[in-house]
């Protein structure tokens, strides 16, 4: 069942990340406080071993990290939690959510096209081992502007 995550489960988010992801691209505890306590950042947590971090500014919105176990992987969880971030970002008025993919990651970027993400662009040489970033976007329907 999916959470909205807090620093108390930064440990929890630190150990999933470092199962998803090679050594050099993981994120510690510390920096999942750090971001954590960032001004728009929100993470969406299932204790079945997937997270997603989202940043909102205005009305743009971003996909910071996402992760799922590799034993959890192919059940749906990172589609449910990308859609629920969205939804999230949709709530306060954010019409458009990017992100950056990795072109040799196949598995990201068959469910960020699953998921209605457009390429919109390539950073060259972006990662550490010399991968280009692709730049990819959905767009939202934001929900119209509430109270200030
Ligand atoms: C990418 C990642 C988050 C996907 O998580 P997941 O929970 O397995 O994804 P889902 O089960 O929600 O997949 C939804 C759809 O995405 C696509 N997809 C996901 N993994 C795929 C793979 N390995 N190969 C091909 N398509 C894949 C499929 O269309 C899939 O639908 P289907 O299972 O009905 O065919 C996971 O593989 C992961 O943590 N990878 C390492 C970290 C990472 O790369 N994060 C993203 C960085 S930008």
């Amino acid at each position: 069942m999916m959470e909205r995550a807090g620093p108390a489960h930064a440990e929890a988010l630190a150990a999933i990340h470092h199962a998803a992801f090679p050594p050099g691209q993981r994120w510690g505890r510390d920096a999942m406080v750090l971001q954590l306590e960032l001004p728009g950042v929100f993470v969406l947590y299932d204790p079945a071993g997937a997270m997603v971090m989202a940043r909102i500014a205005a009305d743009e919105a971003e996909i910071l990290t996402l992760a799922v176990l590799p034993d959890q992987r192919r059940q749906g969880l990172a589609r449910i939690l990308l859609e629920e971030a969205a939804r999230q970002c949709e709530a306060v008025g954010a019409g458009t959510l990017f992100l950056e993919v990795a072109t040799r990651n196949e598995a990201a970027r068959a469910l960020y096209a699953a998921q209605g993400f457009e390429e919109i662009g390539r950073r060259r040489g972006y990662y550490a081992d010399g991968d280009d970033a692709l730049v990819m976007r959905r767009m939202l329907t934001p929900a119209p502007a509430g109270p200030v």
